[in-house]
Formats: structure tokens, C-alpha cells, sequence
């Protein structure tokens, strides 16, 4: 059966679809990154609703108008220029973040974002989703933007600039982003690999 891929390009469905039929962006030993989809609102919301995960991000956990607001977000980016802030689900196929980029507020890079539920946490699994981020962006450069992959935490998210610290992001700066304090880095095209 052929469908259109994330890149907009007609790509073959194979065993290794998601059992839902959904595109693979990507695949790591423990997690499979995927498109997101209308019915997803509910797993979407949960993700977004927990103040624990949610306590570095400005504006705080989603309501679910919120939710419904940014999963449109999502969805319009992935139609439109084929990539975005995806869904993340484990080896059961259940939904356990989201991964992807974002535009820089210059509209001059992607910005590298990365979210897991609680449940997950200190088993590097976001090293190694963060990882095969980092891999994709370098395969699949969008013309018109730098080659360079930009990234921000709030300046106490520990867990996260770690994560960004281990893969080579080179930090740039701290400074306020919609009222809280971030600290800004960038992984140079050149300097991957
Ligand atoms: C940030 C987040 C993605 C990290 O996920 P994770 O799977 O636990 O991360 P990993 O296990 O891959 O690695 C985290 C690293 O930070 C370290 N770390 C974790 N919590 C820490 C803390 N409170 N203080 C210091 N270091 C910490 C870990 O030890 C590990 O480093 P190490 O390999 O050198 O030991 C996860 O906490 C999360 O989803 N938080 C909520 C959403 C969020 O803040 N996203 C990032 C927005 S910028």
C-alpha cells in the first residue's frame, strides 16, 4: 500500500508501520517516534496535564483547550512542512512524549524539543531519543533554514540541559524567553559527526 510520507514523498507501508498504520518518523531501541493524529487529543492532553512534567514550560500544564489548541498546531506543521514536535510511544505502542523541533522565534532554525511522561525518566531514554532527533534533523535539512540545530531549557531543568550537554550542544547564553529564564545552545552542523 503506498501513502504519502512525512516528507511528503509516496513511501511504501511496511511491517515496521506503526500497528496503527501510522507513519515511522523514527525508531531507537526503545521508542518509536510517529505522526500524530485527531484521535490522539486524549493521550495529548494527559501528557501535557501533569504539573510534575510540565514545571519548566512557560504557561504551565495544558488545560485541555490548550491541548486541543497545540495538537492543531502540530498536526497544521506536519502537513504543512512535514516535520514538527512528533508523538513518542514505547514498545506497546502507548503514548509516552513527544519529540521533534519547532521554528526558532527568528523563524532562522529548528529548535529541538523533548517531552516524556514521569513514567520514564532517569533510564536515558531521552538521550536516546534526543540522539536520533539530532540524527534526523541532520538527515532531512530543510532548505531554508541554517543547517544548525538550536535547543533552550529553563535554566533549572538539570535533567534536560544534560541531556543536550551529552549529545555536544555547545550553550550560547542565558537569557529571558516569554518571562522565564533559559539557558540557549546550539549543535553546529559541523561539529556532528
Ligand atoms: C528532561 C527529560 C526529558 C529527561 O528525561 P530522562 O529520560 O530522565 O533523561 P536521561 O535519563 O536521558 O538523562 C538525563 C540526564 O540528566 C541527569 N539528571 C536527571 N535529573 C537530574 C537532576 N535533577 N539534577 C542533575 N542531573 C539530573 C541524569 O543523571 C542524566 O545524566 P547522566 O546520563 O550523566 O547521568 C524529562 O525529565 C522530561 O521529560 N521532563 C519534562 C519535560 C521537559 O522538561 N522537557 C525538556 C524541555 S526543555
Amino acid at each position: 500500500m503506498l501513502r504519502v510520507g512525512l516528507g511528503g514523498e509516496a513511501v511504501e507501508l511496511t511491517d515496521d508501520s506503526s500497528r496503527d498504520g501510522r507513519p515511522i518518523v523514527l525508531s531507537t531501541p526503545r521508542l518509536t517516534v510517529t505522526a500524530w493524529e485527531d484521535a490522539d487529543l486524549g493521550d495529548f492532553y494527559r501528557l501535557h496535564a501533569d504539573p510534575l512534567t510540565m514545571r519548566f514550560f512557560v504557561g504551565g500544564p495544558y488545560t485541555r483547550e490548550r491541548a486541543r489548541e497545540r495538537l492543531g498546531d502540530f498536526l497544521r506543521e506536519q502537513a504543512g512542512r512535514g516535520w514538527t514536535k512528533w508523538r513518542v510511544q514505547d514498545h506497546e505502542g502507548r503514548t509516552v512524549g513527544r519529540g521533534g523541533f519547532g521554528l526558532t522565534d527568528e523563524g532562522t532554525h529548528r529548535e529541538l524539543g523533548y517531552l516524556l511522561a514521569p513514567e520514564c525518566w532517569g533510564r536515558g531514554l531521552a538521550t536516546e531519543l534526543a540522539h536520533a532527533l539530532v540524527e534526523w534533523h541532520f538527515a532531512h535539512p530543510d532548505p531554508g533554514l541554517s543547517p544548525d540545530l538550536i535547543a533552550f531549557a529553563h535554566v533549572e531543568n538539570t535533567a534536560s540541559r544534560r541531556v543536550l550537554e551529552k549529545l555536544g550542544f555547545v550553550q550560547t547564553g542565558e537569557r529571558e524567553w516569554r518571562g522565564l529564564p533559559h539557558a540557549f545552545s546550539r549543535l553546529a552542523a559541523r561539529e556532528w559527526r
